[in-house]
């Protein structure tokens, strides 16, 4: 293999063809709804029973979809990729876990939920994470303290997204940089193209159609992630 630290962004498009809506589609999750009634810390404040319900919906949705070929491809990957490997998603769906529970990966792989997940929760007081494959009702009480109400672990506009310095660090590192199914809207996801760019990274964007960033890409590969990403995987562990 020529490359040996590896970097993929994958984002919505990866899991649109699993059922999972998009953001900023036609039909997209952020059409029917404003960021600032669902997806704010000052919303949960506001109405908890709107954004409960919100991410009920969604977290319910999940046991109706499957990975698709394309997260099957990514956790072939992962399991035969000789350096390191860091899988960086925004998809808070549960979908890459899930096909490299069934597809074990090499020890130099790493899965980050930078925006958050589905089926987890944290304490309004302590931050604490659980798992949480249920609904949250809209004042939840946290286990963890008398005060506390559990909220989706979801990084909501405003917060921080998670484990960024790790994520720095290896992008600082990698020789390969692959951003797939994302529209290169929210930052700092957005900014992972210039710092594999700047660490001396070859770029490649997989996606439906080109976006906005394209051109800071030094290749292009446009379609359904389903047939693009098994075709390039074949390429990239055939050298
Ligand atoms: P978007 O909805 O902004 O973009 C999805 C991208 O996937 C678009 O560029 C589509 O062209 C592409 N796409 C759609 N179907 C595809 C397919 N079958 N194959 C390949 N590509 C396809 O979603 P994200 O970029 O993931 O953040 O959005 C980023 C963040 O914005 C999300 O994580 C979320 C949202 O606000 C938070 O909630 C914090």
């Amino acid at each position: 293999m020529r490359h040996r630290n590896l970097v993929i962004l994958t984002g919505a498009g990866i899991s649109a063809e699993s059922g999972v809506p998009t953001f900023r589609a036609d039909d997209g999750l952020w059409l029917g709804h404003r960021i600032e009634d669902v997806a704010t810390p000052g919303a949960f404040a506001r109405d908890p029973s709107l954004v409960q319900d919100f991410y009920n919906r969604r977290r319910r949705q999940l046991a109706e979809v499957r990975p698709n070929a394309a997260h099957h491809a990514l956790a072939d990957l992962a399991a035969r990729w000789e350096g390191d490997f860091l899988l960086v998603t925004q998809n808070v769906d549960d979908l890459h876990d899930r096909a490299h529970a069934l597809t074990p990966p090499a020890p130099g792989f790493e899965l980050i939920h930078m925006h958050g997940e589905l089926l987890k929760a944290h304490c309004t007081r302590t931050g604490r994470v659980c798992d949480w494959p249920d609904d949250l009702e809209p004042q939840q009480p946290s286990p963890h303290h008398p005060l506390g109400l559990l909220r989706p672990h979801i990084v909501w506009f405003g917060e921080m997204p998670f484990m960024l310095e790790r994520i720095d660090a290896a992008i600082a590192a990698c020789d390969l940089f692959i951003s797939i199914g994302t529209s290169g809207a929210v930052y700092p996801a957005a900014g992972f193209v210039q710092q594999a760019r700047f660490a001396g990274a070859r770029t490649v964007e997989i996606n439906l159609e080109p976006t906005p960033g394209s051109r800071l890409f030094d290749q292009g590969v446009y379609g359904p992630a389903t047939q693009m990403v098994p075709a390039f995987v074949n390429n990239l562990l055939a050298g």
